[in-house]
């Protein structure tokens, strides 16, 4: 057992607290927040309900996407932008996954694409890394959730710095289904990269309004304007 007491989180998503493992400072150690499992469970539609309370966990979402890898022709590459994950494992703050931490060039936790667009803005190293990342998630044909810059770590490194996804990889299962039909598989990676660029765009413009609202302005006025 992995034992957390006395430590304090690195970060903390809205669905899990997310630890530097204590006995491996380049393990990090993320806990699902079990009062966050039972809210959303309980705000849940009977429907919703009955599938019970693993989907709604994270960690184990989180699996999943990886399982879904495996679907996916393997190539060295394929790892180039997810951190490694060894398991699921009990800590003294609950069931945990554990992956690799990313970390910047002097071996601090990396700041999320959020973050770091925050303190650097938008320059040419920056669109070159979303860019490569872009360009790996069509070559591979990687499924994930919304592509959301808090959910992007930014490693560093004397090669420069390179996009990592600490969070959304994989697909819901019904959706996961239809992964061998190759025009749907490729439009929606399309759709999530489109997304990705709006979201990064609406963080760089200092998030006017709400997120969704500004989506929907965005995509009519493209729609418009074609
Ligand atoms: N493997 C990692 N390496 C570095 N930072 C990470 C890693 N995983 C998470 N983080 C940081 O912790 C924050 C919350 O983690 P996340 O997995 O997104 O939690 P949640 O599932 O609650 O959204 C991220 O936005 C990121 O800044
Ligand atoms: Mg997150």
């Amino acid at each position: 057992m992995i034992d957390l007491h006395g430590l304090t989180p690195f970060a903390s998503g809205g669905n899990r607290h997310c630890y530097i493992h204590p006995e491996d400072a380049g393990k990090c150690v993320k806990v699902a927040r079990q009062e966050v499992i039972d809210k959303r469970f309980k705000g849940s539609s009977w429907i919703k309900r009955q599938q019970g309370r693993d989907r709604l966990d994270d960690n184990l979402q989180e699996l999943k996407g990886y399982r879904q890898l495996r679907k996916v022709a393997a190539s060295p590459q394929l790892y180039d932008h997810i951190p490694q994950l060894w398991g699921r494992e009990l800590t003294s703050e609950g069931m945990a996954n554990v992956s690799e931490l990313i970390t910047t060039a002097t071996g601090e936790v990396a700041p999320n694409l959020s973050q770091w667009l925050v303190q650097q803005g938008m320059d040419e190293a920056t669109t070159v890394a979303i860019r490569e990342f872009q360009s790996w998630l069509r070559a591979h044909q990687v499924l994930t959730r919304n592509l959301l810059p808090h959910n992007l770590a930014v490693k560093s490194g004397p090669q420069g710095i390179r996009l990592y996804i600490i969070d959304g990889l994989g697909a819901p299962d019904f959706l996961a289904l239809l992964y061998p039909l190759r025009s749907w598989r490729q439009q929606y990676i399309e759709r999530k990269i489109r997304n990705m660029n709006l979201r990064i765009q609406w963080e760089l413009d200092g998030r006017p309004g709400q997120w969704r609202t500004a989506q929907k302005a965005i995509i009519a006025r493209s729609k418009h304007s074609k």
